[in-house]
């Protein structure tokens, strides 16, 4: 390492960044990739969907160390008293909220409360404190049924087919109002598409507590054996082989594009004081693509029949990822293959240690 890179590094390690999640699926990914790079990271989660495991894999993965606070962002005054002891952090990634679509709508005021007062406990606190980078983590559902393909970050923004997804799009709009209350304060909001896979390592990995309400820890819990067999919802759509379609993205491309994100906030590189990107591959790809991957990587034959519709569910979904690559310089670089092998080898690893 030559001496530049030492001062550089020494200089990031100055840098301190809040990630709320950490312990999360993309949260955990992503706080490797800003140890990796020489950031000093502090966490805040509550644990409420994650498993404090994730820490361990972390610290196993980048020998780094880790601050973590257990901690409900619901709760104003945790949220103050975290603020007076860690200081001179530069940049906030925002990934702590509720994220089950099919529980959002069974439980509407437990998603608008949690995922709204938390942001804007964050935001004041945020303020008060003057930290003025905030990265937050958004979701193509934002898009609704697209009437275009592939999706702009300037497609219409359809009406949420799901509390989960209105508090993406309300969050959205609490954070361009603040920024345009506050010419100091700048943010990006990161739409992701299908967030799949695993870190390399297999250590750490997507951890559904209970019945897993995406498509691949479902994959992957039946080729083990814990689930009977795969539901696919429906094979009567307008498609090429009647089922839907996503935009399915490796979550370490993901995680990699919240370090260029918070980075771009930190340079000032920012065009205007509030961006949105879309984190995807541009590629879509039918449920039976992907079960078709899966098997292919694995050599395993996947227990599944078709079923009935699942309600909510949009066709067909992908970005256009053009802005992301050229204002970011930011491309995923993952393809299906390596998606379903590394997210396999995780489902291996964490039954292993089990
Ligand atoms: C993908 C496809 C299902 C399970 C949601 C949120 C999105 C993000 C990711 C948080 C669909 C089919 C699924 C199964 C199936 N969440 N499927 N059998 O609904 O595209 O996106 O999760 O950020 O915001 O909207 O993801 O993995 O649930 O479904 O056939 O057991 O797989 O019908 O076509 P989805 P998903």
């Amino acid at each position: 390492m030559h001496n530049f890179d030492n001062i550089n590094n020494l200089k990031k390690m100055q840098k301190k960044i809040l990630i709320t999640g950490g312990t999360g699926y993309i949260g955990s990914h992503t706080t490797i990739e800003f140890l990796e790079k020489g950031y000093q990271v502090v966490i805040i989660d509550n644990l409420s969907n994650s498993k404090i495991e994730a820490l361990e894999g972390i610290i196993e993965i980048t020998g780094k160390k880790v601050d973590f606070f257990q901690l409900d962002l619901t709760d104003k005054e945790h949220v103050a008293e975290f603020f007076e002891i860690n200081k001179n952090i530069e940049a906030i990634i925002h990934f702590a909220a509720y994220k089950a679509v099919g529980q959002s709508v069974e439980n509407p005021l437990m998603y608008y409360q949690n995922n709204l007062f938390s942001l804007i406990n964050l935001l004041e606190a945020a303020q008060e404190n003057n930290i003025s980078n905030f990265v937050f983590s958004s979701s193509c559902t934002v898009y609704g049924e697209p009437d275009e393909l592939p999706v702009k970050e300037t497609s219409a923004i359809k009406k949420a087919t799901s509390p989960y997804g209105n508090t993406k799009q309300i969050s959205e709009d609490i954070i361009n109002d603040l920024v345009n209350s506050n010419p100091n304060f700048k943010a990006i909001a990161l739409r992701y598409f299908n967030p799949v896979g695993a870190h390399s390592s297999a250590k750490i990995g997507e951890l559904p507590l209970g019945i897993p309400n995406n498509l691949v820890p479902f994959i992957t819990q039946t080729a083990i054996g814990i689930r009977e067999e795969l539901k696919v919802f429906g094979d009567d759509y307008n498609t090429p082989d009647g089922t839907c379609i996503r935009d399915y993205i490796h979550v370490v491309d993901l995680a990699k594009a919240h370090v260029i994100a918070a980075e771009r906030l930190l340079k000032s590189k920012n065009k205007t004081n509030f961006e949105v990107f879309n984190l995807g591959t541009g590629k879509g790809n039918s449920v039976l693509e992907v079960i078709k991957s899966f098997e292919k990587v694995t050599k395993t034959k996947l227990n599944f029949k078709i079923t009935e519709r699942r309600k909510g569910d949009v066709v067909a979904v992908f970005s256009h990822t053009d802005f992301a690559n050229e204002e970011l310089g930011w491309i995923a670089e993952k393809n299906l293959d390596d998606m379903m092998l590394s997210a396999w080898n995780w489902e291996l690893n964490l039954r292993n240690r089990q």
